[in-house]
């Protein structure tokens, strides 16, 4: 199994099943096919997809350790670029159709409502980790501290969660948020959970 995806054209197919739902938004935005809101539909489904490129990276550890394929570690960058790439659209997509590509009212938007403030936050934060992602950042930071500045993951997972659920609550709709939070809490809970294994077993030798 391992050399079956560890084949080179896994990776480049990878890569185009990724871009789908930005391809296929982008179609349907063109042939008019985003419901009776469509910037509202793009906007909401490219924060949808960006908060799912969020959980499948943060799988991609737990699935590599108990499932013992390797190969998975390889294509961890490239998903944590994704998320980065789908919330940039999520951003473009509301500065564009909400904000009219005004910076000022965009900063007006992030000091009067909390939600987007928490969104901001968390894009900033991956701006962050997208821009130290690379082998010669990774060199000049040195790999520890890479290591620390890319925990910010988790805290961009909470702050993600938190976007979501501040949005819904003028709702009440908390369905979705509560999956995802799962998801997210699991992910997370399985890596103290490794941590602490982990400090028992040296502890023990
Ligand atoms: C890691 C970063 C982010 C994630 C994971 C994320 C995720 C989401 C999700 C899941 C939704 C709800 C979609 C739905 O209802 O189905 C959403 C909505 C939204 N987000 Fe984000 N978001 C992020 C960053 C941002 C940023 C930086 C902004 C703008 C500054 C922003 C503005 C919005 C807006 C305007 C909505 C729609 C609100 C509405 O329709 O009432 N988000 N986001």
């Amino acid at each position: 199994m391992n050399r079956g995806l560890g084949h080179s054209v896994v990776k480049p197919l990878l890569f185009l099943l990724c871009l789908l739902p930005a391809a296929w938004l982008l179609w349907a935005a063109v042939n008019d096919q985003l419901g009776a809101n469509p910037a509202e539909a793009l906007i909401r489904s490219l924060g949808d997809w960006t908060l799912r490129f969020l959980v499948v990276v943060l799988a991609v550890t737990p699935l590599r350790v108990t499932t013992g394929l390797s190969v998975l570690a390889r294509w961890r960058r490239m998903l944590g670029l994704f998320v980065f790439f789908y919330a940039g659209l999520h951003l473009l997509a509301y500065a564009w159709f909400d904000q009219g590509l005004e910076l000022a009212a965009v900063v007006d938007d992030v000091i009067k409502r909390p939600f987007i403030l928490v969104g901001m936050l968390a894009w900033c934060l991956l701006l962050v980790l997208a821009s130290t992602s690379f082998n010669a950042a990774i060199r000049a930071i040195g790999a520890r501290r890479w290591q620390l500045i890319h925990r910010a993951v988790y805290l961009i997972a909470g702050l993600a969660v938190l976007h979501f659920f501040w949005m819904r609550s003028g709702k009440n709709d908390y369905a979705e948020v509560a999956v995802y939070a799962a998801m997210l809490g699991s992910l997370l809970a399985w890596r103290v959970w490794r941590q602490i294994q982990g400090s028992r077993l040296s502890k023990r030798i």
